[in-house]
């Protein structure tokens, strides 16, 4: 057996919709970056998943596959070590998911969180009001499953989506006599990051983002406009940094000493927030311009080759692991 056999497997997607911000970088990719150390990883454009909620935005969606490939290279997410594909390039996956689907109860697909969240929600996004949406987990539990992953690296509020894996997978193993792995939720010590407005997460359409391709001009113009301590009467009174988005980006960006450094001048009032905001300009200036500077060396054709090849290496697998399944379905 060669050394890739041995290790086990991380699968994770993410849904093409929408510009790529520094959310995804600090909550996703940097988490991948470090997982595809360790794990053999699957990483892959969850297109249909993008459908669910934006099926009249199919260009929107085309769009943005590029720009994920684009981002997760600069990133350093390297197709040496991760096989990087796109879910709707590979047919079979929607296969199992046909069948899973045959295996699971509503009730079940009633737990996802985000249906929950959906339903109770009275301002809801109408769009979301389809079975696509609704059965998104059980697509999901497809994903994870034709890859045989092992490890699902989520946030706290997405375990429940393995769970209903889990249990797909436990009852169509019973069913079919076959030997899935269940899969574990694998949970990320990346933080959230907040929005530029304070709000609890990035998101574009709130518009409160960053984007990963930001250059250094536009990147100290969105730092400038992070809130900070609105309690803070100026630069002559204490500000307390637990209260503000700018610190929250220096936990995330700049070393340990210098949050260290910036909290004691904050409270003690011997830093303004304009001197504050240049300190985290200069920290996130030299993790993220790099990576912006890349993403301009990539072109669009780049990101279809690698996309393609990844597709082929990917499809290899799952091809062969749905004939697996088939055989042992009947079907
Ligand atoms: N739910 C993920 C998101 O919202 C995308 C996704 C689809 C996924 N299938 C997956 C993540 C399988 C992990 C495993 O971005
Ligand atoms: Fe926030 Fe920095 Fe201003 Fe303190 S000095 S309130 S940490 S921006």
């Amino acid at each position: 057996m060669t050394q890739e056999q041995n290790k086990e497997r991380v699968l994770s997607g993410m849904r093409p919709t929408g510009a790529l911000h520094l959310g995804h970088y600090v909550g996703v990719i940097k988490n991948w970056i470090e997982l595809q150390k360790s794990y053999e990883c699957f990483l892959f454009l969850a297109d249909w998943h993008a459908l669910t909620s934006n099926f009249d935005e199919i260009d929107m969606i085309k769009k943005s596959r590029i720009e994920y490939i684009r981002g997760w290279l600069a990133s350093g997410i390297d197709v040496d070590k991760a096989i990087i594909y796109c879910q709707s390039a590979i047919p079979e996956i929607l296969m199992l998911s046909q069948v899973f689907l045959c295996l699971t109860p509503p009730g079940w697909a009633d737990r996802s969180p985000s249906w929950k969240d959906f339903q109770s929600n009275s301002n809801a996004n109408n769009k979301l009001d389809n079975l696509g949406f609704y059965t998104y987990p059980i697509l999901q539990a497809a994903d994870i499953a034709i890859v045989r992953g092992n490890w699902v690296p989520v946030g706290e509020d997405q375990v429940p989506h393995v769970e209903i894996a889990r249990e797909v997978i436990r009852k169509f193993n019973r069913l079919y006599k076959t030997n899935l792995p269940e899969p574990a939720p694998k949970l990320t010590a990346t933080s959230k990051l907040a929005g530029i407005d304070g709000a609890l997460k990035m998101s574009s359409s709130i518009g409160n983002v960053i984007s990963l391709f930001e250059d250094e001009k536009s990147l100290q113009k969105k730092i400038n406009k992070i809130k900070t301590d609105d309690k803070r009467q100026g630069v002559e009174s204490p500000g307390d940094p637990n209260n503000c988005t700018v610190f929250s980006y220096h936990k995330v960006f700049s070393k340990a000493e210098l949050c260290n450094e910036v909290d004691g001048l904050c409270r003690g009032a011997k830093l303004s927030c304009g001197e504050c905001k240049s300190k985290l300009g200069k920290s996130m200036k030299e993790e993220l311009l790099p990576i912006s500077e890349k993403s301009r060396q990539i072109s669009d054709k780049d990101c279809l080759e690698v996309l393609h090849e990844g597709n082929l290496k990917a499809g290899k697998i799952i091809k062969n692991e749905w004939n697996n399944l088939k055989e042992k379905i009947g079907f």
